[in-house]
């Protein structure tokens, strides 16, 4: 089945799809993305992501493409004509193509925007799932404003890299103080010694994650007890369970962190439900 890619008003074989050499997005990383899943042909949570990727182009004052409507619009079609199931939705819009210089170019410059999507069957994460997943501790080096969802993923593409390399599926980034920030590309959970379900306090230098929202809900409508507080790699290594959450990943149990082993190794009860619960919210209200 051919892939077809949006690029700038246009529906392109996703082969020739291509953007201008001097755009800001390829030399400065000056642009800003979002992803969503995709179940039965529709997106989940969708107007969290829509509304943080109005959020991250007004923090950087690229003017939106489009209006809400027309960019949903858009959406469902590239959905539609690439005839994904499960799968993925990524939008990306950049400051625009213009002489490379630094400051912002003319205004008026028309920022570029791509849409591509495609499948990921849900049979592959489940999978993982059942058996947990490796996680390996990295130097968080980014920039102080990771709650803006940029392209400028370096450090982060470092990072998983590392993790790749160590035969694990993800890298958990660890700040100056010894604190575990977020993974490279989803937010990082724990069930603590305690039982207390533990995420990083949503600042500046965590993204503020709509999958690491909706969990919050599903976790307050469980009654299960919940701090949004910074925990330390010793504290993952002694919690009773850890995983992650993203649009890709949903909810991913860890069952290993550098090599050490956390709980019992196995994927541990609340992530698991929490999985299972928040799959079946994502499906039931994705539109
Ligand atoms: N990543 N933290 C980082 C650094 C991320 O890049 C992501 C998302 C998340 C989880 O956010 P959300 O739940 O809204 O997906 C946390 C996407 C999936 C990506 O880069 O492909």
């Amino acid at each position: 089945m051919s892939r077809v890619a949006y690029v700038n008003g246009q529906y392109v074989p996703h082969g020739q799809a291509t953007v201008h050499i001097e755009d800001r997005g390829f030399q400065f990383s000056d642009g800003v993305y979002e992803v969503w899943s995709v179940f039965d042909g529709r997106m989940a949570d969708f107007d969290g992501h829509m509304t943080r990727l109005h959020r991250s182009m007004d923090e950087l004052r690229i003017p939106a493409p489009m209006s809400r409507e027309s960019l949903t619009r858009v959406l469902h079609e590239t959905v539609r004509r690439n005839r994904v199931n499960e799968g993925l939705v990524y939008i990306q819009v950049t400051r625009g193509a213009a002489r490379r210089d630094h400051p912002f170019p003319p205004e008026g410059t028309p920022p570029t925007l791509v849409i591509t999507a495609r499948s990921l069957p849900l049979s592959k994460g489940n999978a993982s799932a059942a058996k947990g997943v490796a996680i390996v501790t990295h130097p968080d080096i980014r920039w102080g404003r990771c709650d803006i969802k940029t392209v400028g993923l370096l450090p982060n593409v470092l990072a998983k890299q590392a993790a790749k390399e160590k035969g694990a599926a993800e890298a958990w980034m660890v700040d100056d103080m010894g604190l575990v920030t977020e993974g490279s590309s989803t937010n990082a959970w724990i069930v603590d010694k305690d039982g207390k379900l533990r995420t990083r306090d949503a600042q500046s230098n965590i993204l503020r994650g709509i999958t690491r929202a909706a969990v919050i809900k599903l976790v307050e409508a469980e009654g299960l007890e919940l701090e949004e507080r910074a925990f330390t790699v010793d504290e993952v290594k002694t919690a009773r369970e850890a995983f992650y959450t993203s649009a890709s990943g949903y909810v991913m149990p860890a069952v290993s962190i550098d090599g050490v082993v956390i709980g019992d190794g196995k994927p541990g009860p609340i992530a698991t439900k929490l999985r299972s619960k928040y799959l079946d919210q994502a499906r039931r209200d994705a539109i």
